[in-house]
């Protein structure tokens, strides 16, 4: 079964395991000319990468991407664009306790039910590693992006860590890129820092929300029934490792409103609709606004903790698990590039089958 690949027309399919020679993605349908090169999706995997500060994993990755085909003189062909990482940190040996036994949270127990062979090094395919795949594949579809909407902005950001949630009123996205942890509330980034390093010393972790935001996309992208742009969006970011829930707008938050406070109204602006609020997420029967698109997610804590864990082995004896070594106490923070790399990729997607739908919107408003 191929179940690797995502996207309509930009068509991600990522390969490989966290302790396998390399991984990557083969994107297929990126149209031609964009211009692109292996700095511009380092860029993004640099982001992604691990051991940058002390509240993300110490395995020491390069994560140096390399294009293999469908890049001519700078610019993608209309080929499949192969994005090739090598795993250089394949320490297997510290693995060697979870050949036997299920590690607790993590995919070991259903890979080995379903399967019956695991490539047991580093949780194999289920590792995250694999989103650093994702992520060069979103790196260049934000240069497509570029091309065909250039005022399209994507930008993703912690809005909680445990129960410790940004405060909207110290919102400043200058802020985004000068803390460790993404997040638009300097108090915060403070605050969360000294929660942070309480928890890693105590070997313990947690889990945290990441808001993605794509702004400038333009009104009527999506599709009404079948890939709602929401229900792509939402796949895409439930696909991530360890995301246990996925917001559009408002959210879960929508139930506990009333209709007219949750339905933004609309009025006619210099330039075509406005609305007065964004409850919707940008995102109307499955078609964008042209509001900013809202997407939230929640990851759940790091599963690989430095406390005796309870579990089974294959032939179901009961024992006990400790993770030695390396530990991230929230892995949410390295998700944050992750869900970018999705939104990009979802809506390039969205904008391509657009134009080769419709074109130009057809509907006139004013
Ligand atoms: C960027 C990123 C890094 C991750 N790193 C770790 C990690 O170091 N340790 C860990 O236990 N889980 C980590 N995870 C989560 C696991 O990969 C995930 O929980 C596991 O594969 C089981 O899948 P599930 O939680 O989606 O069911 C990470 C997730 C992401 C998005």
């Amino acid at each position: 079964m191929s179940m690797n690949s995502f996207g309509h027309l930009f068509r991600v399919t990522t390969w490989g395991e966290s302790h396998g020679p390399a991984l990557g993605a083969t994107v297929d349908g990126c149209p031609p000319g964009v211009a692109i090169d292996e700095g511009m999706i380092q860029h993004w995997l640099d982001k992604r990468k691990p051991g940058q500060n002390k509240f993300t994993t110490q395995r020491r990755e390069a994560d140096e991407v390399k294009i293999m085909s469908g890049v001519f003189e700078g610019q993608t062909t209309g080929t499949p664009v192969q994005l090739m990482i090598e795993n250089t940190d394949q320490r297997s040996k510290d693995y060697g306790d979870i050949m036997d036994k299920f590690r607790p949270g993590h995919a070991d127990i259903t890979y080995w039910q379903k399967y019956g062979i695991r490539d047991y090094r580093g949780g194999g395919r289920s590792s995250a590693r694999e989103t650093a795949a994702r992520v060069a594949a979103g790196g260049l579809a934000r240069e497509a992006i570029k091309q065909i909407a250039p005022n399209v902005q994507i930008i993703g950001y912690m809005s909680q860590i445990g129960p410790h949630k940004i405060d909207r009123e110290n919102f400043d996205w200058s802020q985004i890129e000068q803390n460790p942890f993404w997040t638009p509330d300097a108090q915060a980034a403070e605050d969360w820092a000294a929660y942070l390093d309480d928890l890693r010393k105590s070997g313990n972790s947690v889990g945290a929300v990441v808001e993605v935001v794509a702004r400038g996309v333009p009104a009527g992208i999506g599709a009404p029934v079948y890939a709602k742009l929401d229900t792509d969006l939402a796949a895409a970011m439930m696909s991530i490792n360890a995301v246990k829930g996925v917001e559009i707008g408002e959210g879960m938050a929508a139930a506990e409103l009333t209709g007219d406070a949750n339905a933004d109204e609309i009025f006619m602006g210099q330039n075509g609709p406005q609305y007065s609020s964004n409850h919707a997420g940008g995102i109307l029967g499955g078609i964008s606004t042209g509001q900013d698109v809202v997407v939230r997610f929640a990851v759940k804590p790091t599963s690989s903790i430095l406390t005796t864990r309870k579990t089974i082995t294959k032939s179901g004896e009961e024992t006990e698990i400790i993770t030695k070594g390396r530990h991230d106490p929230c892995v949410g923070i390295r998700a944050v590039p992750v869900g970018e790399a999705m939104m990009a990729c979802v809506i390039l997607d969205h904008l391509l089958l657009h134009r080769g739908q419709i074109g130009e919107n057809r509907g006139q408003i004013g």
